[in-house]
């Protein structure tokens, strides 16, 4: 494994840099109660927008963070607010018709749940559990992330769909059904058994036969091209098998994530913080996904807890290597109301090569915030998950 040379956040600093982003997030509370955060900043500052994106659990995720740090009630009544927001969503099914239900439902309502025992917050999220399963193809076994369903341009999953699975775990583990997880293990197999290539790194989307459920091709989407490597799949990849080890202990999931963080490792620049495709490095005139590093910190914390003590600490230090590295050069510290926490994330960058459609370049992202909180709070204390 890559070992780096790079300074170490301290406990201290890391205590430092949350109270930072709580103070933030306290500051935009009040644009952001009544409404959701824009996926991405313009010029550093969120628009607010309706709850209708994929994106939009992040920061009711960031508020319970913040309510974890400070016990302020504050925070607590606005993330119970924003709650009942994503309930009457998934009851109105207003814009779930997509994979996306665990980064949606995990940090808004199962939190709620966890956090404050919120009837609402659980049965949201159980819908939204529901909502996921309608995805599942039988026809390859996976849940086909976006389109209408079994549309042959659109029989695909993506490497994404790693941080979806945990609504699932928890789902059966809380009703005491063990369908969620089997339909779990049939996609997470799926996923890693055409996701990533034999050097460990992955394709960001992957079709499959719609007639006889064979695999077709790789391809990307928000990747610079199809052979590349997407920063942000690649750390959605580390943090995904990580949650999946959690839940189920098979030793595959680990064998895969020390795989996909071997290559990681080896394509990020001196800083750590990778540029939005690993095909970059330090040199190319390119911007950065600060969001990746946070994502990947948050998978190597997660998976510290169940390996040797030689290789946990291995991994607690790369975490607190890049952790030290964003909160330096890329959290801000104070701005107008509606500013991000972290600047320099990519969410999709145009290529000739890729289909996305460009969005959120070099800005904060509202995930970059959340995952940089998450790890923060990781880093000091023994969190509980939200996933
Ligand atoms: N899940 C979509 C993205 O990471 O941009």
């Amino acid at each position: 494994m890559k070992i780096f040379p790079n300074p170490v956040l301290t406990r201290d600093q890391a205590a430092a840099a949350l109270d930072t982003a709580v103070a933030l997030v306290r500051q935009n509370l009040p644009l952001f109660t009544e409404h959701c955060q824009n996926h991405s900043s313009v010029n550093d500052i969120y628009p607010p927008c309706e709850n209708n994106q994929w994106t939009c659990g992040f920061w009711p995720g960031e508020i319970w963070l913040a309510y974890e740090r400070t016990g302020d009630e504050a925070f607590k009544t606005a993330a119970l607010k924003l709650a009942d927001s994503f309930s009457y969503r998934i009851e109105q099914k207003i814009d779930v018709d997509h994979h996306d239900m665990g980064f949606l439902y995990s940090p808004s309502c199962v939190a709620a749940w966890k956090l404050a025992g919120s009837e609402t917050g659980r049965r949201a999220a159980l819908m939204a559990a529901d909502q996921l399963c309608t995805r599942f193809q039988e026809k390859g076994s996976f849940f086909q992330a976006w389109g209408a369903l079994g549309a042959p341009d659109n029989y695909r999953f993506i490497i994404d769909c790693l941080l979806n699975m945990p609504l699932l775990y928890w789902a059966g583990e809380t009703i005491g059904d063990p369908r969620y997880a089997e339909l779990a293990r049939r996609h997470v197999a799926t996923c890693l058994a055409h996701s990533i290539r034999p050097d460990g790194s992955t394709y960001h989307t992957f079709f499959m036969d719609p007639v006889t459920g064979e695999p077709v091709r790789g391809a990307t989407c928000q990747g610079y091209k199809d052979d590349s490597c997407w920063a942000r799949g690649q750390a959605w990849g580390v943090y995904g098998v990580a949650l999946s080890y959690t839940y189920t202990r098979r030793p595959e999931y680990l064998d895969a994530f020390r795989r996909v963080l071997s290559y990681y490792l080896e394509r990020l620049p001196q800083d750590m913080v990778p540029y939005w495709d690993m095909i970059f490095t330090d040199g190319d005139e390119e911007p950065r996904d600060s969001s990746s590093a946070s994502i990947a910190a948050c998978g190597l914390l997660e998976a510290a807890k169940f390996v040797s003590p030689e290789e946990s600490e291995a991994y607690r230090t790369l975490a607190a290597q890049m952790l030290f590295s964003i909160a330096d050069k890329y959290a801000v510290q104070e701005g107008p109301a509606g500013i991000g926490l972290v600047r320099h994330g990519t969410y999709s960058k145009k290529s000739p090569y890729n289909t996305c459609t460009p969005e959120g370049v070099d800005e904060c992202v509202s995930w970059g915030d959340y995952f940089y909180m998450e790890a923060l709070t990781r880093f000091l204390t023994d969190w509980q998950l939200y996933w």
